[in-house]
C-alpha cells in the first residue's frame, strides 16, 4: 500500500485547525484552511480566505482537498451542505445541524435514552415564564443556537424575572433548563472511523471561571466503572446513530442519580488538550485519522494530566519550560481579556503529585482562575 498524501481541508483557522494540522502532517496528511472571520491564526497550512463570507475562494479550496472537516460548529448549514454535495464533510451534516441547535440536540438525547435535565423550550417571555413555572425555579435559560462559553444564558430564580432574562438575551428561541445542582462537571470525548470502530477517552473533570473552561483533570477522580460504562454507552449510541466520523465531545453534569447529559460538541474540544501530553493518541491526530479514513489510534491514558487554559494571561516562557512534565501549547494569538491564546498540560506519575506540579505552572502564568480544591 502507498502512503500518498491525504488532502484535509479545514473550515475555520483558529487553534483547533492548527492542532489538528499540526498532528496531522507527520500521518502524511496536507491541510488547506478556509476562513471566513478575517482573523485566521492557525499559521499552518494553505489558507483560503474569504473575510467578506462571498465564497470568493471556495471553489478553488475545494479543488485543493480530499476530504473537509470543521474546526467550530458555528458554520452555516447552506455552506456545509454545499461543501458537503462536493466533497465527503466530516462529521456530516446532520450531526452539525443537530449540534448548533440545543432543541435538536436534547431531543436526539432524549430519543437515544440519555438522560437530560428537564427541559422546555420558549418562543416568547410569556413563554418562558410558563417553562420557569412548569419546571420550577432556578432555571437556566439559553439561546437555541449560537451559545458558546457560557454566553446567551441566563440563571432564572423567580419566573417574575422572566420578562428581564428574555430581553437580556435577546434571541427568538430559548431552551429552558431545570438548574441541576451538579456534583462536577465531566466530559467524555470518543472517536468514530469512517468503518464504524469506536474509541473512547476516559471520563475528565471540568473546571470553569466566568463561563470559560480553565483546568481540566484527566482521568476525572474517583470515577465508578458504572458511571464511566454509563458514559461510553451514551456517546456510542449518539456515535452510531448520527453515522459520526471524527472526534465527538459530550459535556455531562454528574450528580448522585447518576449522569444528566449537558450538550456535545461535533469537534476536538477543550477538554481534551490534555491528550497531547496523556493519552497514546491525542484527540487531534485521532480526529484527523478518523475524517482522513485511516485506523484510530489507541485514546488509552498514559499519564495522569492536568490541562490549564492560558485565558489572556502572559506566560513567563524561560521559567515555565525548566519545570519537568510540563508542555507549553500556545496558539500564535495576541493576548486580549478573556481570549485563549494557549495551554499548559502537566503530567504526573500518579494522579495525586499533579497538584504540586501545577502550583508551580501557576506561579508561572500572569492571571489564573483560583485553582480548584479537592
Ligand atoms: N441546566 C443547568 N444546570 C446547572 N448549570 C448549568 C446548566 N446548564 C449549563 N450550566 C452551566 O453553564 C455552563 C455553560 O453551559 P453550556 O455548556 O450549556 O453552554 P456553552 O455556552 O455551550 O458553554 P461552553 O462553550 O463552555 O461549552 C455549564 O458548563 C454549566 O456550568
Ligand atoms: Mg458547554
Amino acid at each position: 500500500m502507498s502512503a500518498s498524501p491525504i488532502r484535509v481541508g479545514m473550515l475555520g483557522a483558529g487553534q483547533l485547525a492548527r492542532m489538528m494540522a499540526l498532528e496531522g502532517m507527520p500521518l502524511g496528511c496536507e491541510f488547506s484552511i478556509y476562513d471566513t472571520s478575517g482573523a485566521p491564526s492557525a499559521g499552518i497550512g494553505t489558507l483560503y480566505s474569504d473575510p467578506e463570507n462571498d465564497q470568493a475562494h471556495l471553489q478553488e479550496f475545494l479543488d485543493s482537498v480530499d476530504v473537509v472537516t470543521y474546526e467550530f460548529e458555528h458554520l452555516p448549514l447552506n455552506l456545509a451542505r454545499n461543501i458537503e454535495s462536493r466533497k465527503p464533510l466530516h462529521p456530516n451534516v446532520r450531526s452539525l445541524a443537530t449540534c448548533q441547535d440545543r432543541e435538536k440536540e436534547k431531543t436526539l438525547f432524549s430519543e437515544l435514552g440519555i438522560p437530560t435535565p428537564r427541559w422546555r423550550m420558549a418562543r416568547s417571555a410569556e413563554e418562558l415564564r410558563n417553562a420557569c413555572e412548569a419546571l420550577g425555579t432556578p432555571v437556566v435559560a439559553k439561546s437555541a443556537t449560537e451559545g458558546y462559553d457560557g454566553k446567551g444564558q441566563a440563571v432564572i430564580r423567580n419566573p417574575a424575572d422572566a420578562e428581564a432574562a428574555w430581553t437580556q438575551i435577546g434571541h427568538d428561541r430559548l431552551i429552558v433548563e431545570s438548574f441541576v445542582n451538579f456534583t462536577r462537571e465531566l466530559s467524555l470525548i470518543a472517536v468514530r472511523s469512517s468503518q464504524g470502530e469506536l474509541a473512547c477517552y476516559p471520563l475528565v473533570e471540568n473546571h470553569h471561571h466566568e463561563g470559560i473552561l480553565r483546568y481540566t483533570w484527566a482521568p476525572a477522580p474517583g470515577v465508578s466503572a458504572a458511571v464511566e460504562a454509563a458514559a461510553d454507552d451514551y456517546i456510542a449510541r449518539l456515535l452510531n446513530e448520527l453515522d459520526y466520523v471524527g472526534a465527538l465531545a459530550l459535556e455531562l453534569f454528574e450528580t448522585p442519580d447518576g449522569l444528566l447529559a449537558n450538550e456535545m460538541a461535533p469537534r476536538v474540544h477543550n477538554s481534551g488538550h490534555w491528550t497531547q501530553n496523556g493519552a497514546a493518541t491525542s484527540q487531534f491526530e485521532n480526529h484527523i485519522r478518523a475524517v482522513a479514513g485511516l485506523p484510530l489510534g489507541s485514546t488509552a491514558l498514559t499519564r495522569p494530566s492536568c490541562m490549564i487554559n492560558l485565558i489572556g494571561a502572559e506566560v513567563d516562557r524561560e521559567r515555565l519550560l525548566t519545570l519537568p512534565d510540563t508542555y507549553l501549547h500556545l496558539y500564535n494569538k495576541s493576548i486580549r481579556p478573556g481570549r485563549k491564546v494557549g495551554h499548559i498540560n502537566v503530567t504526573a506519575d500518579n494522579a495525586s503529585a499533579i497538584h504540586n506540579k501545577v502550583q508551580a505552572v501557576l506561579s508561572c502564568v500572569s492571571d489564573c482562575a483560583p485553582y480548584p480544591e479537592r
